[in-house]
């Protein structure tokens, strides 16, 4: 999940492409997240997150453990409610993690680079199901993908459409090569399994998917933002169901994404499964690229 920055961040699938579009609920929030604006009027990311999560704004809970502030000036960012475990959790593609892979990452020989087929002539187009904090779609768009990312996690999908937008306003002023990149990314609010089973039609070449897969250890190693996403994201207990719809509308292949231990998911058994230090992609090829 790169592209966290712990610094102080419009929402996400709030407001998409000009689309006023409800975020879904039907996902796995583990703990209550309250959520906050300094806006002297509510902006309607802020509107939209609260209603997709039968919350009230500017409403303490007593069980929340996290929450999700849309600051006129910080943009929407995630925090500890006990102000102790981490700073604030922001999606950045500017800086930190992200940045540094695009400028010294590995290129095409990145090991997600070759699971997805990029090769010098070929530059897949890429479904992500599993969009995240957008840290894989950004490293694809990097390499020349046109991605189209799909989130049902309405506090996910916000941390990742401000993470965007501040981009591209840091683009436009500074950056025309990230601007290009964010051009070849464009994010979907919704559950990829209700809208890959609707359509009639394949969606991408590649469907790439990560889902959320339990922590094997909750200790000082595993990193507080990832902790606090494994919290507030819960589990994927339906990827079974995403392996399915995915297998039915991607022209080539569809990856996942496994931590290295982890078993792959049920049903298809995949075509390949490179491993690197710590995570796999398992592959399931249904046509070559060199065959198109
Ligand atoms: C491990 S994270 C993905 C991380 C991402 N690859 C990145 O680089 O930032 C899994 C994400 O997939 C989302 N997700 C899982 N199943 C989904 C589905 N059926 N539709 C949409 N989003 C889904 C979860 O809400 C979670 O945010």
């Amino acid at each position: 999940m790169p592209p966290l920055s712990e610094n102080s961040a419009q929402i996400p699938g709030v407001m998409i492409k000009g689309r006023n579009q409800r975020l879904p609920m039907n996902f796995l929030m583990t703990i209550a997240v309250e959520i906050f604006t300094d806006a002297s009027e509510a902006p309607l990311n802020a509107v939209v997150c609260a209603s997709a999560m039968n919350v009230s704004i500017n409403t303490r809970s007593a069980d929340a453990r996290y929450r999700l502030v849309f600051s006129v000036g910080d943009g929407t960012y995630l925090e500890a409610t006990d102000g102790k475990k981490h700073g604030r959790i922001q999606v950045d593609f500017c800086a930190g993690g992200a940045a540094h892979r695009r400028l010294y990452g590995g290129g095409k020989g990145q090991m997600i680079a070759k699971a997805v087929g990029i090769a010098a002539a070929v530059k897949p187009r890429v479904f992500d199901a599993t969009a995240g904090f957008g840290g894989d779609a950004f490293v694809l768009a990097c390499l020349g993908c046109e991605v189209v990312m799909m989130e049902r996690s309405p506090v996910a999908a916000a941390l990742l459409q401000d993470g965007l937008e501040r981009a591209r306003q840091f683009a436009q002023e500074a950056d025309a090569d990230l601007g290009e990149i964010l051009d070849r990314m464009q994010l979907l609010p919704g559950d990829s399994i209700a809208y890959l089973q609707t359509q009639t039609a394949p969606v991408a070449e590649v469907i790439y998917l990560d889902p959320m897969f339990p922590e094997r250890q909750k200790s000082a190693a595993v990193k507080k933002e990832m902790q606090a996403f494994h919290e507030v994201i819960g589990q994927d207990l339906d990827d079974v169901a995403l392996l399915q719809a995915a297998l039915a509308r991607a022209t080539h292949r569809v990856v996942v994404k496994r931590p290295r231990h982890a078993p792959p998911i049920e049903g298809a058994k995949p075509s390949y499964a490179p491993e690197g230090k710590s995570s796999r992609f398992d592959i399931y090829a249904l046509k070559s690229f060199s065959r198109t």
